[in-house]
């Protein structure tokens, strides 16, 4: 069939054509109904006009769907199906095709004109699901290609045509689309045909190549073939599992004569479903080996062809199931025993639970035993209703159950029919009743009656003998009676009670009615009332309220109101109600007389204000407090109004002290609170307003006292930051001073705070002497405990930096002020300080001298130096005169004066410097005392404070 002469490029070119072409055949496919997609999402794609599967009716079992007209149809019933991969339309009569490979249903081009618009393909899914119909399609082209070269290079002559026109085109050659969209196309052979040299399309087989195509459709076109006919003959076989292999044997007709080959082929065409359902061997012999079969149907086809000769069969195997080996059923019946008692007469057997290793089916009752007369119909069911069992006594039934290989197994149940005695009821109307009008309604309760089967019917009935009384009754058919608009009387009620069996028993009951004994009281809170502000009270009285018999309790309650009212006794029938304001109240007095029956009844009290007084102001009166305090409170809260004050407001006058300072803005609140106060007088005025915007006013005074202790107070500053101080640590010191100052003395610590400049802490004290001798004044603390720690200034163990009255106690000579800080005297005009005294003296700040004189001292010193002077400087001039001895009289005047002047200059001038830097000195060590001063130590100190120049001049 290859002729050499062909080169290479001009075969793939006319392999890309045929591709092309293909392409555009199957470009159908852009064409699918996506209705059909909707319907089966495995579709792959359709409507292959002019096409059918390549292997023609061996690609696989073709199953005819006769019910089935509609190609959408035929698609839906495919996709549900499993083992369906293509299907196929002819005109209309659908065929699912079950694939034998994916291969052999890949669509060919059919351009006969019984495959042309009367057929339709539709691939849905391939055989193996690894697969891809594009794949095997792809595939599939590539063997037509090679299948198909030759027709394809014959193709060089063609005509254009017009697709759809039949007539086009010479004998056995069709118009194919060269284009999608277009309806011109060229003349190709049809199938199997192809071009001879002379240009006309020939059949393939006549150049003697069958090429294994056995095309059952084109069977019309190919019977004209001069094929010789042979008669393929394969028997059918069945196996029974556990045998799994079998052979399948082909014999033909003529055998095969010798030199004769006979080309075999075995085809699957239908299987079991399953992954390993069997392995062929030999598929191109003339036995087929079979084995690993599963139980199932197995179809196959065989082919023989030879040189000219062609011809198949069909053979079956069937596997059948293993041989079963029945086991016979086991008949249950539960209960196996059972007891009815009289007046039931029904029992169940249910036999369901019988079992067996297929399945069970029939059942069938008898009654094996029974009393006499009993002559049931058994229904053969698997659960026996039985509802007849009216005769007591022994019931044995027996079950025969059966299996799907008729055999049987029975058993049997028993059930006792039991008569049992029915008790006749008991009734039970309850207990005799005594009721008093007007209460004339009750209920009696007959449910204390019995039965030992239960009680089936009640019956309330008026005694015979009363049946001219009347009374209203309900609920007589239930075990309670509702009786209404009873009369005063008495009355007898009847209850019947019967139970399931007819038997019956009655009871009576006794109701008394009584004339009544108590009408409930009547409360009478009083009428209504008005007051008007400043009235605040209001007197109720309910003493009007009555009862029959006796009132045993009175109480009395605010219903409502705009604020909560106070009763002065809230049990008694008379109460005065305070606390009232500007409103209405509603008060609710409730009364239980001695049946403990209630009423109640309620009075609207309503307070107006027709004119507004105005309110009072109360600043709480004059007060005197002494230091140290540390909060001065004014209570204003005294004040007071017909409704209410709405402000306050405390005034400071201006005749008061203006130091000291209102805390938490408690100038317009009922309190006033003042702290930092001075000694002095303080005024203030507070002015309350009420809602009508009506004011008063009060004045109050406070004179602040001096603190009587100012005098006895001492300050200690400790070198110590003050929130370093710990309780412990002022607990000891305050401890330690008591004892140095033994005296029995007592240590009231009045204030403990930090040294403004230096943070350091300072306590504030004074001493009392113990036995009630009186205090110890300040300076003479202040000298005492000096003197100690000169002699030891570890004695506190905190070390000391100060300690001093907590006032200057000095008074300056009677002409100036000591300065609290400083502690120095502030002389007064022509006063001056001591100098003298104070530096000499005990050290302390004076005014002692006054100016005047002193100018006067200083004139009349002067005046006497220069007097001297004078004197001094006439006499020399008279020696002079007589005695020339001048110049060493001079130098040894000049030693003497000059020795003793300088030391007495320089001792001045160490003094100051020492005195000035000594100032931060404190109580300096025991070396002082060393140098001699220990006996005058107690006049050296000043403030605390050592003066090591004056001692340097001692
Ligand atoms: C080609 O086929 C036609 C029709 O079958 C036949 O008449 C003609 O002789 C053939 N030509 C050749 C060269 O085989
Ligand atoms: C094989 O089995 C199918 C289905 O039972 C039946 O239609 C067919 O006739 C059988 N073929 C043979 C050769 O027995
Ligand atoms: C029924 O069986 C019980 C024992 O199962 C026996 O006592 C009784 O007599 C039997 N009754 C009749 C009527 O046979
Ligand atoms: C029914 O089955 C049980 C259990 O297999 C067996 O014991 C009994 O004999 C069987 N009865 C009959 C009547 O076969
Ligand atoms: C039923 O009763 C008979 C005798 O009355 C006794 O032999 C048998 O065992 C009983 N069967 C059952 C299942 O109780």
């Amino acid at each position: 069939m290859i002729t050499g002469g062909k080169n290479t490029v001009q075969r793939e070119f006319c392999f890309l054509l045929w591709m092309c072409f293909l392409s555009v055949c199957l470009g159908l496919d852009n064409k699918l109904n996506p209705h059909w997609r909707q319907i089966c999402p495995r579709i792959y794609l359709s409507a292959f006009t002019s096409f059918a599967p390549r292997g023609n009716q061996s690609a696989g079992a073709y199953s005819k769907k006769d019910d089935i007209h509609s190609l959408e149809e035929c698609i839906t019933s495919c996709c549900e199906e499993e083992v369906c991969n293509v299907i196929f339309m002819h005109d209309s009569t659908c065929y699912h095709i079950t694939c034998v490979t994916s291969e052999l249903c890949a669509p060919l081009f059919r351009p006969e004109p019984k495959f042309g618009k009367h057929v339709t393909m539709v691939l849905v899914q391939p055989v193996s699901p690894t697969e891809t119909w594009g794949e095997v399609i792809e595939s599939a082209w590539a063997d037509d290609y090679r299948n198909k070269d030759l027709s394809m290079e014959a193709a060089e002559t063609h005509y254009n045509c017009e697709v759809g026109l039949l007539v086009d085109c010479p004998v056995n050659e069709v118009c194919v689309q060269l284009v999608t969209h277009s309806r011109n196309g060229i003349c190709q052979c049809v199938e199997e045909y192809q071009r001879n040299s002379t240009g006309l399309c020939t059949p393939i087989y006549s150049q003697g190549d069958l090429g294994g195509r056995t095309d059952t459709f084109v069977q019309e076109v190919t019977s004209s073939r001069p094929i010789k006919q042979l008669v393929v003959s394969a028997v059918s076989k069945e196996v029974r599992l556990p045998e799994n292999e079998v052979t399948l044997s082909a014999f033909t007709v003529p055998a095969e004569q010798p030199g004769e080959h006979y080309k075999y082929e075995w085809t699957a065409l239908a299987q079991p479903e399953g992954v390993n359902s069997g392995i062929m061997n030999d598929q191109n012999g003339e036995t087929l080996k079979l084995s690993h079969l599963i139980e199932g149907l197995y179809m196959f086809k065989v082919s023989v062809s030879a040189p000219g000769a062609y011809g198949e069969t069909y053979a079956n195997v069937t596997v059948l199931p293993p041989m079963h080996i029945n086991t016979p059923p086991v008949a249950v019946i539960s209960p196996s025993s059972q007891t009815v008692k009289l007046p039931n007469t029904g029992a169940v057997l249910d036999g369901s639970s019988s079992s067996d290793d297929d399945k069970i089916v029939s059942w069938h009752w008898e009654l094996q035993q029974g009393p006499l007369g009993y002559q049931p119909h058994l229904q053969d069911t698997s659960t026996l209703q039985l509802d007849n069992l009216v005769i007591p006594g022994n019931y044995t039934f027996k079950l025969t159950v059966e299996d799907s290989h008729h055999a049987t197994n029975s058993t049997t149940a028993n059930i006792t029919v039991l008569k049992v005695t029915d008790y006749p009821p008991e009734a039970n109307a309850g207990q005799d009743i005594i009721m008093y009008l007007p209460h004339n309604s009750l209920t009696l309760s007959g449910n204390l009656s019995t039965d030992d089967r239960g009680i089936a019917s009640w019956e309330w009935t008026k005694s015979p003998s009363d049946q001219d009384k009347a009374v209203d009754m309900q609920n007589t058919r239930t075990p309670y009676l509702q009786l209404s608009n009873l009369e005063e009387g008495m009355y007898t009620f009847v209850l019947k009670v019967t139970d399931t069996s007819g038997q019956s028993s009655s009871a009576e009951v006794h109701v008394f009615v009584k004339p009544p004994t108590n009408k409930p009281p009547v409360a009478n809170a009083g009428k209504d009332i008005t007051v008007s502000l400043p009235q605040t009270w209001v007197l109720l009285d309910g003493s009007q309220s009555n009862d029959d018999n006796k009132i045993t309790a009175w109480k009395w309650e605010q219903l409502r109101g705009p604020s909560t009212v106070a009763f002065s006794a809230s049990n008694s029938s008379c109460t005065n109600v305070t606390e009232l304001t500007k409103g209405e109240y509603e008060i609710q007095l409730t009364i239980t007389d001695d049946n403990q029956n209630n009423a109640s009844d309620s009075v609207v009290v309503t307070v107006t204000q027709n004119k507004n007084a105005k309110p009072k102001a109360d600043a709480g009166g004059d007060q005197a407090v002494v230091l140290p305090v540390s909060v001065v409170v004014l209570n204003g809260s005294r004040s007071s109004d017909d409704l209410g004050i709405v402000k306050w407001e405390w005034i400071r006058e201006s005749s008061s002290l203006a130091l000291g300072r209102v805390i938490a803005n408690s100038d317009d609140s009922p309190m006033l609170m003042l702290t930092d106060v001075v000694p002095g007088r303080y005024v203030f005025r507070l002015r309350v307003t009420d809602e009508q915007g009506a004011t008063d006013e009060d004045t109050v005074s406070v004179i602040v006292k001096h603190d009587p202790h100012l005098n006895d107070l001492v300050e200690l500053t400790l070198n110590i930051e003050g929130h370093m101080l710990t309780k412990a640590q002022e607990s000891s010191l305050e401890m330690k001073l008591s004892l140095l100052l033994r005296d029995e003395a007592e240590i009231h610590v009045r204030e403990l705070r930090t040294e403004d400049r230096t943070g350091r802490a300072v306590i504030v004290f004074y001493v009392e002497r113990r036995n009630g001798k009186g205090i110890l004044p300040g300076p003479v603390v202040v000298s005492r405990l000096r003197e100690k720690l000169m002699q030891d200034s570890g004695l506190l163990e905190l070390s000391v930096a100060n300690i001093q009255t907590a006032v200057c106690q000095n008074n300056c000579s009677g002409h100036g002020v000591c300065d609290q800080v400083t502690r120095l005297c502030l002389c007064e005009a022509f006063w001056m300080q001591n100098l003298i005294m104070k530096h000499l003296g005990n050290g302390d700040s004076n005014c002692d001298w006054s100016i005047l004189y002193v100018v006067i001292v200083l004139f009349i010193s002067v005046l006497l130096v220069v007097g001297c002077g004078w004197g001094v400087v006439s006499l020399c001039q008279h020696a002079c005169a007589r005695r020339p001895h001048k110049r060493q009289r001079y130098s040894l005047l000049d030693e003497g004066e000059n020795d003793a002047m300088i030391p007495r200059a320089s001792h001045g001038k160490i003094m100051l410097s020492q005195s000035d830097s000594d100032s931060d000195v404190l109580f300096e060590s025991r070396k002082c005392r060393q140098n001699g001063d220990a006996r005058n130590g107690h006049g050296k100190i000043r403030n605390g404070f050592v003066k090591p120049g004056r001692r340097i001049k001692t």
